[in-house]
């Protein structure tokens, strides 16, 4: 199952991914994930996304694209892959088509997350206090939800106009949000 999470900042996608990858043995690549890990080992690529990422801000195309193509060029990804935070504008979603192209690959199912902005906020906030990361603070998140309207809504757009896009409500438990994810990727289609 190659697979592709969408959904605003604090939708649930990394908390999904991680039962999905059990579920469907597949490995979950975050792009969120990989940045944090260069940032934590200060590596030049880390130190380049680190304000960027705690503005709320998107990291460059041709960073993730290199980060990207070296994930993928990791053998455990030829069974499938769950990719949660790529593409997040358009220019991202034609590099991910001609990457996958190039790997004679091509993936089953986009599945958007929508969460209530409101529900969001809320949870980015239990988040920040618990975990206190960078970009969760009250001015960042809104900043991410901007950049997420402007620039991801549109590849959310684009997946449905090619009938690739599963819209999954993301509110609930993690059990119901799960259950509801896993129905939408066997029936292929929009579920509520
Ligand atoms: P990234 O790490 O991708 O952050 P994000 O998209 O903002 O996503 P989050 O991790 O905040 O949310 P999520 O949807 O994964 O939800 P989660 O499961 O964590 O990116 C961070 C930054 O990296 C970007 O801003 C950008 O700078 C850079 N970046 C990454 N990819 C990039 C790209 N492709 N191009 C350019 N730049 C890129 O859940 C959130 C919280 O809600 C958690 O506390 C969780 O416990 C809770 N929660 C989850 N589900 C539920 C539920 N059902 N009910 C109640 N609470 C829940």
């Amino acid at each position: 199952m190659r697979l592709v999470l969408l959904g605003a900042p604090g939708s649930g996608k990394g908390t999904q991914a991680a039962r999905l990858k059990e579920h469907l043995q597949v490995p979950h690549i975050s792009t969120g994930d990989l940045l944090r890990a260069e940032v934590a080992a200060g590596s030049p690529l880390g130190l380049k996304a680190k304000e960027v990422m705690a503005r709320g801000d998107l990291v460059s195309d041709e960073i993730l694209l290199g980060m990207l193509k070296d994930r993928f060029s990791r053998d455990d990804t030829r069974a499938g892959f769950i990719l949660d935070g790529y593409p997040r504008n358009l220019a991202q979603a034609a590099a991910l088509d001609a990457l996958l192209t190039e790997l004679g690959q091509k993936f089953d199912a986009a599945v958007q997350l929508v969460v209530d902005y409101e529900k969001i906020i809320a949870r980015l906030a239990g988040r920040a206090q618990a975990e206190g990361r960078t970009d969760d603070t009250p001015e960042a998140v809104r900043h991410r939800l901007a950049v997420y309207e402007e620039k991801t809504a549109p590849v959310v757009d684009f997946y449905r106009q090619q009938g690739e896009l599963a819209v999954v409500n993301g509110e609930g438990t993690l059990d119901e949000v799960f259950a509801r994810i896993v129905e939408a990727i066997q029936r292929g289609h929009e579920v509520g």
